[in-house]
């Protein structure tokens, strides 16, 4: 099979963990017999200093063209990058954002999943930790207060900024039944999560929700407050199977998340719309203190990888042989500094790059 695709190595460790993720990427095509046509573009910090901008037109038109997207990382020190003292739609994110709506790439789902092996760098106490835990954030990513209208004004001498937070019906329901759908291959609940106890976009969201759920009576549905779901995640992560929730709420939630697994350095992503096309990043940031020293996780992009072949290539069994060489080189004992633990072999990105491609 021909893949054709598009990469952004990005900033900070961008670089670093999407060259392991190709790594990895190349010994699946060279083993399954796959031939890997790939093209990098600049976004975010990259593009500003060639470009000017965090993302060019031509970029999006080479984004859309592929078949799929491989994304390391986006962005700066915000306190002391001078990218952050452009005005706020020149700055890295932007370009993130305005590719996301681009490619209409409305659900984001973020596995959170505790490995067994790496049950000592979880932050939470073993009693709770033992029983393991093994979620799906879904998060909607083209709405919300990310994308509604903004200002900043000065009314008699003070300074007012408005954020907008919008949501049609429309855009609930695809995201929800997006989340029912995979749901219905996992354990069968759907928690979501709002604020309908305050905010209308969130009754909204409640009443749209039960409406989806009416076509999926094998899946059991709940509604979550936020601030309430923000505690069980680390009361009780083992209640959840997918979490679904608006692209505010979704960006936090599936951070601490990633956090309760041990380290951000495990989480992949994919970034989804009605098609087979997906952008797939890690969950995590850029990491700009740690940048270029070979020291960063690039297990969450190359887990990435491995969901970009099962969702957008239909290659179960070259992804299952990706998150496979995960578990086999994390069970040999074999550590990036993040998720370092006793009696364990601390290596470097590229040797974890170079574990995992001998493993599959
Ligand atoms: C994420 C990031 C982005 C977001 C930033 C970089 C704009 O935090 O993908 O979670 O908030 O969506
Ligand atoms: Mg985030």
């Amino acid at each position: 099979m021909k893949l054709n695709l598009v990469c952004i190595p990005g900033d900070g460790i961008g670089p670093e963990i999407v060259a392991e993720a190709k790594k990895v990427l190349n010994r699946v095509a060279e083993k399954y017999g796959h031939e890997i046509i790939e093209k990098d573009i600049l976004m975010g910090g990259a593009s500003i200093d060639v470009h000017g901008v965090p993302l060019t037109e031509e970029a999006i038109a080479q984004a859309k063209a592929a078949d799929a997207v491989l994304m390391g990382s986006i962005g700066g020190d915000t306190n002391t990058s001078p990218w952050y003292q452009l005005p706020p739609n020149l700055r890295p994110e932007a370009g993130l954002l305005a590719l996301r709506k681009a490619l209409n790439l409305f659900a984001n789902l973020r596995p959170a999943y505790l490995y067994e092996e790496l049950a000592a760098a979880c932050p939470l106490k073993e009693e709770i930790s033992r029983a393991g835990f093994d979620m799906l954030i879904m998060r909607e990513l083209t709405g919300g207060l990310y994308f509604g209208e903004r200002k900043t004004v000065e009314e008699n001498g003070v300074r007012k900024a408005i954020d907008t937070l919008t949501y049609d019906e429309n855009e609930i329901r695809r995201i929800a039944i997006k989340a029912f759908e995979v749901a219905r291959k996992r354990r069968g609940k759907v928690t979501s999560v709002d604020k309908a106890n305050v905010l209308d976009s969130s009754r909204l969201w409640r009443a749209v929700v039960n409406e989806v759920a009416a076509d999926y009576p094998d899946v059991t549905l709940e509604h979550m407050l936020v601030d309430n779901c923000a505690m069980q995640l680390v009361k009780d992560p083992a209640q959840f199977d997918v979490i679904l929730t608006e692209n505010m709420f979704g960006d936090i939630l599936s951070d601490e998340a990633s956090m309760v697994t041990g380290s951000i350095g495990m989480l992949s992503s994919a970034s989804l719309n009605d098609t087979k096309f997906g952008l797939y990043e890690p969950s995590h940031g850029s990491a700009p203190d740690i940048a270029g020293k070979n020291i960063a996780n690039p297990i969450a992009t190359v887990l990435s990888a491995a969901m970009m072949l099962r969702y957008s290539f239909d290659l179960d069994k070259e992804a299952d042989a990706v998150e496979e060489a995960v578990r086999k080189v994390l069970k040999e004992g074999y550590r990036t500094a993040d998720i370092m633990s006793e009696g364990c072999q601390k290596v470097s990105c590229s040797q974890m790059g170079d574990l995992l491609s001998e493993r599959i």
